[in-house]
């Protein structure tokens, strides 16, 4: 299941366009060895999600929903665990079994006083009228000993029956992969995410910054990522702050650099800097056991995975994938590859960055990729040219980037390699490289 993030700094430079002809190209690589629905495209953008309206096609279930199920389902979860608790708790005391000066019946008393209730829907609960008039009494009860005046009220509540009904909830709490997997028969790859903003809901912007959310959110996506051979991350311009180590995937990462014009150039020149910079952080988090929040999730389920050794290695060894996109004519490469050497010098980077900085592929400034129909953006299968050099850059993710040219290479082995468009075989090649890579 290597996860493959296709990221930039700037709106508009091709990441979405990419990650689509790219989730195309992988998906005919496993095609041509009888393998199929192996390849899912993820709509990171959470944004303004546009993955689902350009291929056309219209998931049952959306992050929102995912979002929505989260939030409220597991949020209602918790909840309906701590009022168990309280109520419980009371009952035992009243009951003589739990003391008054204990400190379990304490902290369900100090519970029982601070819990927000207006995320609760008594509706929907069996005891929901009953645990309404508690949180009504609850200006009466100054002192635990006073918990006796709730006698009449808790004894409407089985706790028997109470904690069967948390279980069946819990049980249903989670959200189903199936639901949210959306595979589309044409292209054969399945999509996952977005058409509705997520982050157009205040509550959903500020749930993208508590870490104990963002975890179920990955739960999610783990299981997404189980579930297919390959996974291509879209990402948002600029990123999304707690989802930062999502999209600099640690598999593989491919930054879109912008070749349309020399201020373009000199930005995608910035974004490679800030992200070794974000990398370098990111691996001294890692190596001092100082990760935190989604970070340190996301990396302690790779380990678990994985194990701490390969995780450590691959980090410490990350390659970074440069694909350059909008080029006007093969000279600029050349011009590109000299600034971009240049820059990792003054840096003090170049040694350090020069055998792990891949050229993946490249793409002209095209007209067929601007086609404004929405179906246009799937060129795979309407352009020759262009359909070869997605499956370049299909081939440098298969072969986890042994056969693509570095920084390091000559002028002429990266021309070489990125020109070897239309090269027949390929697509045969990069089958065979798909079945002995999985
Ligand atoms: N090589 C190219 N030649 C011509 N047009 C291109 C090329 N690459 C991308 N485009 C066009 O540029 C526009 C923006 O591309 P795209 O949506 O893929 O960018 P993005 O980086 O995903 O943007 P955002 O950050 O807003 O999500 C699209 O209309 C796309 O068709
Ligand atoms: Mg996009």
């Amino acid at each position: 299941m290597p996860i493959v993030s296709i990221i930039g700094p700037k709106g508009g430079i091709g990441k979405t366009t990419l990650s689509i002809n790219t989730a195309a190209a992988l998906t005919r690589a496993f095609q041509k060895r009888g393998s199929h629905d192996r390849v899912c495209l993820v709509d990171l953008d959470l944004r303004l999600p546009t993955i689902s309206s350009i291929l056309d096609s219209h998931p049952q279930k959306t992050f929102y929903d995912l979002f929505e199920t989260l939030a409220n389902k597991t949020y209602q979860v918790d909840y309906l665990q701590t009022l168990y608790r309280i109520v419980s708790t009371f009952k035992n005391y009243l009951a003589g079994e739990v003391a008054v000066n204990s400190r379990q019946l304490a902290k369900c008393f100090s519970l029982y006083k601070a819990l927000g209730t207006n995320l609760f829907q008594y509706s929907q609960f069996k005891y929901g009228n009953q645990i309404y008039d508690l949180f009504l009494e609850r200006g009466n009860i100054e002192r635990v000993s006073r918990v006796k005046h709730l006698e009449p009220i808790l004894a409407q509540i089985n706790v028997l029956e109470f904690k069967a009904i948390l279980g069946d909830i819990q049980k249903n709490s989670r959200p189903f992969v199936e639901e949210y997997v959306n595979f589309i028969e044409e292209y054969g790859f399945s999509i996952i995410g977005g058409e509705v903003p997520v982050l157009g809901k205040k509550s959903h912007r500020k749930r993208i910054n508590e870490p104990a959310f963002l975890v179920l959110f990955l739960e999610f996506l783990n299981e997404v990522y189980e579930r297919f051979e390959y996974v291509m991350l879209d990402t948002p311009a600029g990123g999304v702050g707690h989802i930062s180590s999502l999209m600099n995937s640690i598999d593989q990462v491919i930054l879109v650099f912008d070749m349309s014009n020399s201020i373009a150039i000199n930005g995608s020149l910035d974004a490679l800097h800030s992200f070794i910079d974000y990398y370098e952080d990111f691996y001294q988090d890692f190596t001092h056991d100082r990760l935190t929040g989604l970070d340190k999730a996301y990396v302690n389920r790779l380990t678990a995975a994985k194990g701490h050794q390969a995780i450590a290695e691959t980090l410490k060894n990350k390659k970074i994938g440069l694909f350059f996109n909008r080029c006007q004519e093969a000279e600029e490469i050349p011009d590109c590859l000299e600034r971009l050497r240049e820059y990792l010098d003054t840096l003090d980077k170049y040694e350090q960055y020069k055998n792990r900085i891949h050229i993946v592929g490249m793409m002209p400034q095209h007209r067929i990729i601007n086609i404004t129909n929405n179906r246009g953006a799937l060129f795979y299968d309407k352009d020759r040219a262009l359909k070869d050099r997605m499956d370049l850059m299909a081939e440098a993710i298969i072969s986890e980037n042994q056969s693509t040219p570095t920084l390091s290479s000559s002028e002429s082995e990266i021309l070489r390699y990125l020109e070897r468009k239309g090269k027949p075989g390929l697509v045969a090649r990069i089958g065979r490289l798909a079945s002995s890579f999985s």
